[in-house]
């Protein structure tokens, strides 16, 4: 597990970018509850953290497929292939990614 930033850097309903171990991860506040998938969209490399949140999905910014940030299942086209999803602890203050 490996220290990735502040809860309370991570409003509800927000999400955020961090690199790593050399891996680019996005991060999200669903409801209080803080998932972790690939930060990376699957169809053409694109940061994910520069996406948009609607409900609990990002949209990717350059071609609008969309992710599931619990799960990281691809929800719409162009994209096909899901994001790696990450396991998360919370411990005191800071959220620990598995990497
Ligand atoms: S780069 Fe994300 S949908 Fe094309």
């Amino acid at each position: 597990m490996v220290s990735a930033m502040k809860v309370s850097d991570l409003p509800e309903g927000s999400i955020s970018a961090v690199d790593l171990k050399g891996t680019h991860i996005l991060l999200a506040n669903l409801g209080g509850e803080v998932s972790a998938v690939s930060g990376t969209c699957t169809h053409e490399e694109t940061d994910l953290g520069l996406g948009f949140v609607l409900e609990n999905r990002v949209i990717c910014p350059l071609h609008l497929s969309q992710f599931d940030l619990k799960t990281g299942q691809v929800m719409n086209p162009p994209a096909t292939v899901p994001l790696q999803r990450f396991n998360v602890k919370i411990q005191g203050e800071t959220i620990f990614v598995e990497v």
